[in-house]
């Protein structure tokens, strides 16, 4: 319990709140198109949030990334987290409540790893704790989304769910269900320190889509299809025929021309370094790629190839049934 010197608090304390990264497996940019996207928690790369409740006549403070102050000047890039703020404490009946905002997390932002909705869902879960509230799952999911419309303007809701769900989710034509993993695999995923805006790889496509229809509207086909069966695959534990359904999804993305030299260079390297398969993950034009790897030793031999191709950081992230 933290005491502010003068101020009833109303049993209000320190709160805490927990989410983690997500990757997307299958399906970016065909999902926009209504095809099926998958994907997955990556719950050993953590958002950890506080709120501490503040006297009324302070100003609240935030600190995140490497921003430090006030947290109404925090700017553009934390629209999405003072929007958690707000719709959580007017759910909590609690808006003239004035917290303070830290979060710490395990991996980095603007990658495609789903930080923003890991923030806002970590800073959501951080003032209901401060409350002793417990909100339902739907009631989670829709105050982390209210603060994701402020990022990305028609969030599609995945986000939110893999980055405080347990299991895998599929995405298609806006229906969420969530899939069982069967048999064993890791993924190695890797930071091509680029920054590859999501936003500006999404228009290239609706440009490359209205300039030659026939030809990306069957690019974006066949990414489904092999988003599907990967799906399959996934849920039946067939680890390589899912890794061959992602070489031909990189070949696909980089048709639509997502892609960029430096996530082509970490794909090699990674299946050189005997990956099932590889591919970027989330917008592209930068970001983050992974990688299949049927046990742990070979995950590290691909691990250490990619580190040596110029990744700027590594992770794998075992899946298990
Ligand atoms: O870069 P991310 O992880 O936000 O993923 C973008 C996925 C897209 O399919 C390219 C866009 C979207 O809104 O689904």
């Amino acid at each position: 319990m933290v005491a502010i010197a003068g101020e009833d608090l109303h049993g209000v304390h320190e709160g805490y709140g927990q989410t983690w990264a997500k990757a997307i497996l299958m399906g970016e940019h065909s999902v926009v198109y209504g095809h099926p996207a998958l994907a997955l928690p990556l719950h050993d790369l953590q958002m950890r949030a506080w709120a501490q409740p503040i006297a009324s006549d302070q100003e609240p403070q935030l600190s995140a990334l490497d921003y430090e102050g006030p947290l109404s000047e925090s700017g553009e890039l934390f629209g999405g987290l003072r929007r958690a703020v707000e719709v959580t404490l007017d759910f909590l009946g609690h808006s003239d409540q004035r917290f303070s905002i830290r979060t710490e997390s395990d991996f980095p932002a603007g990658r495609g790893l789903g930080s923003s909705a890991a923030a806002s869902g970590a800073v959501v879960r951080a003032l209901l704790d401060a409350y002793d509230v417990r909100a339902s799952h739907e009631q989670l999911l829709e105050l982390t989304n209210q603060a994701e419309k402020i990022t990305h303007g028609h969030p599609s809701g995945l986000d939110a769910a893999t980055t405080s769900g347990e299991l895998p989710v599929e995405l298609e034509r806006g229906a969420m269900r969530t899939v069982q993993l069967r048999g064993n695999g890791y993924l190695v995923i890797a930071d091509t320190g680029v920054a590859g805006s999501t936003r500006e790889a999404v228009e290239g496509v609706r440009s490359r889509l209205e300039a030659k229809p026939e030809v990306v509207e069957q690019l974006l086909e066949s990414l489904g299809d092999q988003a599907r069966s990967a799906i399959g695959n996934l849920e039946t534990g067939q680890m390589e025929p899912l890794g061959a359904s992602m070489n031909q999804a990189q070949e696909l993305l980089n048709a639509l021309q997502v892609g960029h030299a430096q996530l082509d260079a970490l794909v090699s390297a990674a299946r050189s370094a005997g990956a099932l398969g590889a591919k970027l993950t989330g917008g592209g034009l930068g970001g983050c790629m992974l990688a299949l790897a049927a046990n742990e030793s070979d995950a590290q031999r691909i691990s250490e190839a990619l580190l040596a191709a110029g990744a700027q950081e590594v992770w794998t992230h075992h899946m298990v049934a």
